[in-house]
């Protein structure tokens, strides 16, 4: 495994998530700031190219899966390109998309042909008036039938994201865990973190520990599964139901010892942790021209920088930060 992509902990990052795009057609509390957020001009976005000339790098170097991201990824019109041309990339096993599920139904067709492996889809609140609040828009119906269709057209597994938020849809832990019962879905509950501009604090977080102790007082039977090494979840399952349901417990309990992600934004910045802020623009090494072997050794030196863990939960939510939407999570 490349050197450039091992960090001083011996961690291997085979897993790149490439942000898109910088905007949305939702608006989420937990992601955005209402007035929304300041955009990079698109002279300064990675251009298609440009994408794909740092995906092909980094799979070189051992990279094994990337994922879409955004903003929403799948309004970036060159999308499917993107897709056809990374499915090119030898080594490349998979290619995923997390997306909030908004133009899901319609595209699918074309992503399943183009070869899109597995998709995660962003869903907080199974009442529309509430979906709409959360979400500052409208859009609950074409999330739903984004899921169906990709149960429908044989993903598997296709992970729901649900971010849990003190009195707003705590009351629909145990509804988001039925409709597991009959979809194959798993419905990832995930603990709120905290950005810049959404407004997070301690108080509206739902621990792992609470979450899964008002669900065992429903289902005491409740199963632990095994996980892979590096998956950010912790995964059950309720015995007899088709689906699963998952904790993502940065907050609680944070899975940095095996972190193997990295990220690349919109405007071209690696990011090593999702709460680091030390960035480098890849973009810029790209444009001045410089060889593979420059960009690798900047990709390397930023890698080796890599921390240990994120700062604690308190630090985490005093640093400055990116508003999630600038990330892609
Ligand atoms: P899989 O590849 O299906 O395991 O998905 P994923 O969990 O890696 O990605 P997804 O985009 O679905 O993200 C789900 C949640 O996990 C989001 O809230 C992310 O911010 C969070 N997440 C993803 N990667 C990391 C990470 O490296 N560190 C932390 N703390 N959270 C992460
Ligand atoms: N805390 C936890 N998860 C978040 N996401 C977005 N913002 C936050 C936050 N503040 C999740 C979304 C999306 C994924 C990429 O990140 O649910 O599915
Ligand atoms: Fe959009 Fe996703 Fe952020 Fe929601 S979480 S505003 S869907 S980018």
């Amino acid at each position: 495994f490349s050197a450039f992509l091992t960090d001083s902990f011996g961690r291997r990052h085979s897993y790149l998530r490439i942000s898109l795009t910088e905007k949305c057609n939702l608006r989420c509390q937990y992601c955005m700031p209402e007035e929304g957020v300041k955009l990079t001009p698109r002279s300064q976005l990675l251009s298609t190219s440009e994408v794909l000339t740092l995906a092909r790098l980094f799979v070189q170097e051992g990279v094994e899966k990337i994922r879409l991201t955004g903003g929403e990824p799948l309004i970036r019109p060159d999308v499917l390109d993107i897709i056809s041309e990374l499915r090119k990339l030898e080594g490349l096993k998979t290619i995923a998309v997390t997306t909030n599920g908004m133009n899901l139904a319609r595209l699918l067709p074309k992503l399943k042909e183009t070869g899109l492996d597995l998709i995660n889809i962003s869903l907080d609140s199974l009442v529309p008036a509430k979906f709409e609040f959360i979400v500052r828009r409208k859009g609950f119906h074409k999330v739903m039938e984004g899921i169906d269709k990709a149960i429908e057209m044989g993903y598997n597994p296709v992970k729901v994201n649900c971010v849990i938020m003190r009195g707003l849809n705590e009351d629909e832990l145990l509804d988001f865990v039925a409709l597991t019962e009959k979809k194959p879905l798993e419905v990832r509950f995930i603990e709120y973190m905290p950005f810049d501009g959404n407004k997070w604090n301690f108080k509206k977080m739902v621990s792992y520990q609470e979450m899964l102790d008002r669900i065992r007082q429903q289902w005491p039977n409740l199963e632990k599964l095994q996980t892979g090494q590096t998956d950010t979840a912790k995964t059950f399952q309720v015995p007899g139901f088709k689906g699963q349901v998952g904790f993502i417990t940065s907050m609680s309990e944070h899975f940095c010892g095996s972190c193997n992600r990295l990220r690349i934004t919109a405007d071209g910045n690696l990011k090593v942790c999702l709460f680091g802020n030390s960035e480098v623009s890849l973009r810029d090494v790209l444009r001045s021209g410089a060889p593979d072997e420059e960009l690798l050794q900047i990709i390397g030196a930023a890698v080796g920088r890599k921390k240990k863990q994120h700062a604690g939960m308190f630090s985490i939510s005093q640093m400055k930060n990116r508003p999630m939407i600038l990330i892609g999570g």
